[in-house]
């Protein structure tokens, strides 16, 4: 795990993705499922709970242990966009999480290196850092760090999967040296998280809150 720029709080490791690329026609499959064909975010049930285990042991690794809150879900949210379905938007995560992260299953090869990024953004809405992800990469950040995705103007998709962590007694820090302090437990503390069965949700994914990882 390593920090990818002094500028905002955004870290980042590897993992394998070719472990997961199997699932793309069935995350391809549910990208059509649920009819958003203009990019919005789609909930993924348990074929990818693997992937979240991966990102979760490596943020309680690097940024816990946390003790998660009986909010957390370990759904991950697919966004699939390419050159014909796109939809942007600066937005953040305060609402539904303590961590925000994002895995990069599939970028296609662009002629510039603007898209298929993902850019972040100070108060004001200024863009500040941009950054152009690679398959594989895993990108953590705060919750209210803003940022948006960019189009590939592609044939080709772009998959990302976001996924959240809601920690019980850590909270985002904006002005501290680490981008999460914590207020009630000490490192003895055990992790008490424990693997939980995904549901399938029944909603439309418009009750996320915020749907362009
Ligand atoms: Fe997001």
């Amino acid at each position: 795990m390593e920090r990818v720029t002094g500028i905002v709080p955004v870290y980042r490791c590897r993992l394998d993705a070719s472990v997961y690329t199997k699932f793309i026609p069935n995350i391809l499959r549910d990208h059509s499922r649920f009819g958003y064909e203009v990019g919005n975010s789609f909930p993924i049930a348990q074929y990818l709970d693997d992937l979240y285990q991966s990102f979760f042991d490596v943020a309680d690794r690097e940024f816990g242990p946390f003790e998660l809150s009986s909010r957390n879900i370990r759904t991950c949210w697919g966004y699939v966009t390419n050159k014909d379905f796109y939809k942007g938007g600066i937005h953040h995560h305060i609402r539904s999480s303590t961590l925000n992260a994002v895995f990069y299953l599939h970028v296609p090869e662009t002629t510039t290196d603007r898209e298929g990024s993902i850019s972040f953004y100070d108060d004001a809405r200024d863009e500040i850092f941009t950054y152009k992800p690679v398959t594989g990469d895993l990108l953590i950040f705060p919750n209210y760090l803003l940022h948006q995705p960019h189009q590939s103007f592609t044939d080709d998709f772009r998959i990302s999967i976001n996924m959240e962590i809601i920690a019980e007694g850590l909270r985002s820090d904006r002005s501290g040296s680490t981008p999460w302090v914590t207020s009630s437990w000490s490192p003895e503390r055990t992790c008490t998280h424990e693997r939980q069965p995904i549901e399938v949700p029944s909603y439309r994914v418009d009750s996320h809150p915020f749907s362009t990882p």
